[in-house]
This record gives structure tokens, sequence and C-alpha cells, in this order.
């Protein structure tokens, strides 16, 4: 090896296991951010890791110089992130809890042989139910808790800022407001602390000499915590969202950015709650949990977010991890 070769420092590299429509979703948003220089794609199904790694290397020309191939768990070797987006499709007639047991027995196989490989990096969960995974990718991994991350809550807060900038008229990004607990049924809007310039929403309303219609903020969370089934009626499944949300987590940690975002992460000790993943606002950087923000929750908030960390809590205890 030449010395200018050993002192060559090694590309950035992403590795994405399941490259259906999420994990194909979040290589095309990566490609085109131009921040990893390369982009490994592992999945069971061989033909289409390589039809994706195909088309997205014909996308090169119109991005940036980028290194995308189809490869093994041996390539996850050095990666900085690995997106886990393998799942098992839901048959008729199977329960929530045997798709959860599938994506279990799934993540059993992947987990060890990704960390076998990169005992360095950092793993970012996607797949469904993403908290319990992220928990059992914590507890098959061995990695300190800090180095996995799910996607979590990160999807329904960009979902629940979207539907209140339309309410309110401002740009999503000026719209700051949390979805914490599950990514699911029993996730938690936490209004005490939602506001626009750091005005609540009621002070804000009165500012704009508007009233405060609380009934249209029931409907905004609903419509946030049911989105996934709306558009899953329509277009079978949901990808652009959530890979753009793994795409921010990304590139928080690639240019180690400690950027605040609601993800799953383990909790420790938060208003008594403890050894359960759910979503925080969390500060995220090179490392990957930097620190979870212990959130002041009104006496409400807390109470539902109990729940949801109990709802958790009884899946994790099915599945014997
Ligand atoms: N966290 C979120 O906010 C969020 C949002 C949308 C979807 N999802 C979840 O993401 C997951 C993927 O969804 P999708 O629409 O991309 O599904 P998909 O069926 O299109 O893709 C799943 C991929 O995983 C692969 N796979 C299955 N078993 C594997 C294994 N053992 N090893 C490697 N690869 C394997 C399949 O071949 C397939 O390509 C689902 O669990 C879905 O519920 C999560």
């Amino acid at each position: 090896m030449t010395s200018r070769a050993k002192e060559h420092p090694r590309p950035l590299r992403v590795a994405v296991v399941g490259v259906g429509n999420v994990g194909a979703t979040f290589a095309y948003a990566l490609l085109f951010s131009g921040l990893a220089a390369e982009i490994v794609l592992i999945d069971v199904n061989r033909a289409k890791a390589d039809g994706e790694a195909m088309d997205l290397n014909h996308t090169v020309p119109f991005t940036y110089p980028t290194k995308i191939w189809a490869g093994d768990y041996s390539d996850c070797f050095g990666a900085t992130v690995s997106v886990l987006a393998a799942g098992a499709p839901q048959k008729p007639g199977e329960t929530r809890l045997d798709l959860i047991k599938k994506n279990a027995a799934i993540w059993r196989e992947i987990v060890p042989k990704v960390v076998k490989h990169n005992p360095e990096g950092i793993l970012l969960i996607a797949t469904n139910p993403v908290d319990v995974l992220t928990y059992a990718a914590w507890k098959l991994s061995g990695l300190p808790p800090g180095r996995v991350i799910g996607s979590g809550t990160i999807l329904d807060t960009s979902r629940f800022r979207y539907l209140l900038s339309q309410h309110f008229g401002v740009d999503a990004r000026s719209m700051h407001a949390y979805i914490i607990g599950e990514h699911g049924d029993s996730e938690v809007p936490v209004w005490s602390s939602a506001n626009i310039a750091g005005m609540r929403l009621a002070d804000f309303c009165k500012a704009q000499g508007r009233p405060y219609d609380q009934q249209a903020m029931e409907e905004i969370f609903v419509q946030t915590r049911d989105a996934a089934y709306r558009i899953i009626e329509r277009k079978g499944a949901t990808y652009y969202a959530v890979a753009a949300g793994l795409m921010r987590i990304t590139q928080a940690v690639l240019r180690d950015q400690s950027t605040v975002l609601s993800i799953s992460s383990l909790i420790a000790d938060y208003y008594g709650m403890t050894d359960v993943c759910f979503s925080l606002p969390t500060v995220i950087d090179r490392r990957g949990v930097d620190k979870v923000l212990r959130l002041e929750l009104s006496a409400q908030e807390v109470e539902k977010l109990r729940h949801s960390a109990e709802v958790l809590k009884a899946t994790l205890n099915q599945l014997e991890l």
C-alpha cells in the first residue's frame, strides 16, 4: 500500500438494510443530498437491491459522485450510519402481534450481522413497530444506547407541524410543536409547549385577534395520529416523509449538527418511566444521541405518556428479548 493510500481517509459510507419503499426512497434522498460518498444497499431480495443500485447509479450524473452498490453485510464495515428498513409485509388475516413477531425474527437475523461488521457505527431504525424494534436492536446489538436511534415520532411531529402550520397560516418550519411517546396510536401531542415565535398557540391567536379553536386542535391531532391509515388506504404505503425524516437524522449525524429532533431512544427515568424506547426531543450529533431533553409536561401529558410507555412495554414483554 502506498503511503498516500494509507493516509487516505475512508469515504463516508451509509448502509441501507431493506430497500423496499422506505429504504429505497431514503437512498434516493441521500443521493440528492450529496452527503454520503458510498451507499450500500442490502436486501434479502438481492435482485431488488441490484435493481435499485442500478437505477440510483443512473441518477449520479444529475447529482453527486457517489458509489452505490448492492452488497452484503460485510459491506456495513465502516458505515457511519446503517439504516434498518427491512420488514415483512402484513398478510391478510395476520394480527398486529404476528407481524411484530415476524419483524422481531428478522431483527434477530440482521442486527447481529450488521454489528459484527460494524461495531462502531450508528443504527437507525425505521421498521415498525419502530419503538419496539429500536429497543430490540439495542438489546440484540450490545451497542451503547446512544448509538441506536429509531425514527420514532420524527414523522408524526412533521405531520403535526405541517397541519398546524396550515391552520395558523405560517411556514411549517416556523411552527414548533412535538409529538412524543410511541410512533403509533398512543402518541402524545405536547400542547403545553407548542408555539409560534415563542408564543403559546392561544396567545398567538389573541395577538392575531382570532379565536383559539380547541376543537380544530383536537382534529389536527387526530389527523396527525391517523395519517398513515389514510395514506395507506389510498396508496398502499407511506415513504416520502419518513425517508425525509431518516435523511434529516442522518444529516444531523454526518454533519455533527446537534439538531433537536423527536426520535426514539432508550429512556432512562423520565417521570419514572425507564427501560423502554420512545420519542422525546433529542439532541443528535456525530455520536448519535447526545442528550434526551427532559421536557416539562402538563400533568395530563405525563399521564398520556405513561399510558404510551405501558402500551410499548406490554408489546416488549410478548417478545422475550
Ligand atoms: N417509522 C416510520 O415512521 C415508518 C413509516 C413508514 C413505513 N415504516 C415501516 O418501514 C418498514 C418498511 O416499509 P416498506 O414500505 O419499505 O416495505 P417494503 O415491503 O416495500 O420493503 C421491505 C423490504 O425489506 C426486505 N426484507 C424483508 N426481510 C428481510 C431480511 N430478513 N433481510 C433483509 N431485507 C429484508 C424486503 O425484501 C423488502 O425489500 C415497514 O415495517 C413499515 O411499517 C415505518
